[in-house]
């Protein structure tokens, strides 16, 4: 069965379905996006994705005033027409259909687009690696904008180094991934970055942080830098469709491993909790 997707209520097969061209996102990438993982026709942490849409169509005054109850009837609606045990749920609120001008119309009606396509998690013991990458995105980073450019550009040369992910670096402060947070753990506590305007509130970050506050492992949210990444006793790299893994190597020089055991109990916890909402063990 092919991917299905939506737009504006109707649903068809994703390859069939087109937006206008006058759409915003068009133009300008004027509209923001969530990913959520739905294992087992559940999606995961569905709550937690729905809060950062509509504090992203907050933050940039995209006025989609579709009620969450109707935007949860929406989601059922395609989950109830797709296959598959593992797939990710794409959401895209556009500011809609307008004139090309930089302004914007007061009144434009947002779009809401969806698609649910299969997606395949990187196995838990997945040995991850990271290429060291300037940061060189606007300061608009705790957004789930889709102006992605340097997201693109450096998910593409990190791949095509055959990393997993970029580190992201603005000078020495190490920010996030292209397309996943970055946390490290020193000296028995889960250290990740402050959340301003350079990183993005990760959801996965924020289930692990929930975690740990439960079972007592201390949590810091502050900057840490490059060199001290590299110095860490252990660095977890996580996303919705990256899972939560740990890094072995960055810019071809091994690191962490020194704290294998917090390392695993974190890994173990998030697993749980995955099971407990979804029924999927990853
Ligand atoms: N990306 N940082 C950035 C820049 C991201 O794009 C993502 C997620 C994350 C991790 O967020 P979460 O834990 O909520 O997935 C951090 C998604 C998966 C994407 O763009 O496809």
């Amino acid at each position: 069965m092919s991917t299905k997707a939506y737009f504006n209520g109707e649903i068809g097969n994703y390859d069939e379905m087109s937006i206008p061209l006058s759409d915003r996102s068009v133009f300008y990438g004027d509209a923001v996006y969530d990913a959520v993982l739905v294992l087992n026709k559940k999606p995961f942490t569905l709550g937690l994705h729905l809060d950062r849409l509509y504090r992203s169509c907050e933050l940039t005054d995209i006025r989609f005033t579709m009620p969450r109850e109707k935007l949860v009837e929406e989601i059922d609606r395609l989950l109830a027409v797709s296959e598959g045990d593992s797939l990710m749920l794409y959401l895209q609120v556009t500011r809609g259909a307008a004139p090309r001008k930089h302004e914007y119309p007061a009144n434009t009606e947002p779009n809401l687009i969806m698609f649910l396509a299969p997606t395949k998690l990187p196995p838990k013991d997945k040995r991850a690696s990271l290429l060291g990458i300037e940061d060189l995105r606007f300061q608009y980073c705790n957004i789930k904008t889709t102006n992605l450019m340097p997201n693109v550009f450096a998910a593409e040369k990190a791949t095509k180094a055959g990393a997993t992910e970029a580190m992201l670096h603005r000078g020495a402060r190490v920010t996030e991934g292209a397309h996943s947070s970055i946390l490290m753990i020193k000296d028995g506590t889960v250290v990740m970055p402050p959340l301003d305007e350079l990183v993005l509130p990760g959801i996965t970050r924020k289930v692990i942080h929930s975690l740990c506050d439960r079972h007592g492992i201390p949590v810091s949210l502050r900057e840490f830098s490059v060199d001290e990444l590299m110095a860490a006793d252990e660095i977890i790299l996580c996303s919705t469709t990256k899972n939560v893994i740990y890094v072995y190597e960055i810019d071809g020089v091994a690191v962490g491993g020194k704290d294998r055991a917090l390392a695993q109990r974190i890994q173990a916890l998030f697993l749980d909790e995955v099971y407990r909402e979804t029924g999927a063990r990853i």
